[in-house]
């Protein structure tokens, strides 16, 4: 039976389930991101240093900007784009394995 109140129960869990992929904190597992660095390293450097001047660096960059960054960027690309395959390829697509890598990416230091 569905009464009124278990309607709005559902209703503010659909709300919240909606958001949270948006809100959640990087909170990642570096040494597990560590492990799938190397599916970015031809672009970004495997410390996050890249080699070439237009690609961003990610190393010493805060965590949580990371990770809002990947779940800006990845749904709005190409999914032919190398990057987008490179998430493909190391299964680097859900929220716990971008939370790892910002935690990895994060805690790399940056150099000149
Ligand atoms: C084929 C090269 C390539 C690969 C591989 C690649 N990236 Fe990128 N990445 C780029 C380029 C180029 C940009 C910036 C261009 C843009 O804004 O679209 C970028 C931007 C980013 C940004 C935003 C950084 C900022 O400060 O704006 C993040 C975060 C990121 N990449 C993470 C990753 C992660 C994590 C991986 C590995 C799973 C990865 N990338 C693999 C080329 C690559």
């Amino acid at each position: 039976m569905t009464t009124p109140m278990s309607r709005w129960r559902l209703g503010i869990s659909t709300v919240l389930g909606g958001l949270l992929p948006w809100v959640v904190q990087a909170d990642g597992d570096a040494a597990a991101g560590s492990r799938k660095a190397i599916y970015c390293s031809y672009c970004h450097g495997a410390d996050g240093n890249p080699a070439a001047a237009d690609i961003p660096r990610l190393a010493g960059q805060d965590a949580n900007a990371l990770l809002a960054k990947m779940k800006r960027q990845l749904p709005n690309q190409d999914r032919r784009h190398p990057m987008y395959q490179a998430f493909v390829t190391g299964d680097c697509l859900n929220d716990r394995e971008m939370s790892n890598l910002a935690a990895y990416f994060s805690g790399q230091s940056a150099t000149p």
